[in-house]
């Protein structure tokens, strides 16, 4: 049991959707999960005080999105040392943003981070939705 935080930028909602799967899973092991736009965390008490982090980001021109930067330097002030965290996002070909982020919550925010990062085309195509779920789960299970 515990609280579960995801953050996601995304243009186009892929990567909102897979946010609100990977909600899904941590729900369906019991814990609390909050799902909240990247745009909107603007200080660092909107990322204060739960036990898991889980941040996604959509790839664009080989990059995450800047809301994500923003948000992984408040999450640098934040002091997230120690907690369990995931990355995520949807992608075309390349999908660059997940494991940029996965590597930055392990290296510089010195996160617990889960396998991962989770990376899916779409959220509807291939098994995405349990494979979504499926991360979400086993994040819980460290919590
Ligand atoms: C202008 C543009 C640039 C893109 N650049 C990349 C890219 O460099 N690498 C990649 O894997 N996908 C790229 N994509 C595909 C998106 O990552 C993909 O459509 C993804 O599902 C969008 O997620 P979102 O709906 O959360 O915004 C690009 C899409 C657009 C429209």
């Amino acid at each position: 049991m515990g609280k579960a935080l995801i953050v996601y930028a995304s243009r186009s909602g892929e990567t909102k959707r897979i946010a609100d799967l990977i909600a899904e899973g941590i729900r369906i092991q019991g814990s609390e999960a909050s799902v909240v736009d990247a745009t909107k965390v603007k200080k660092v008490d909107g990322l204060e005080g739960y036990d898991a982090y889980i941040f996604g980001s959509a790839t664009y021109h080989g990059e995450m999105m800047q809301a994500m930067k923003t948000m992984l330097f408040l999450g640098d002030k934040t002091g997230l040392e120690g907690k369990v965290g995931g990355s995520f996002g949807a992608f075309g070909w390349s999908g660059e943003a997940p494991g940029r982020i996965f590597d930055t919550m392990k290296n510089v925010l010195k996160m617990d981070m889960v396998n991962g990062p989770l990376m899916l085309k779409s959220a509807l195509l291939g098994g995405g939705t349990e494979m979504a779920q499926g991360y979400g789960k086993d994040i819980a299970k460290k919590l």
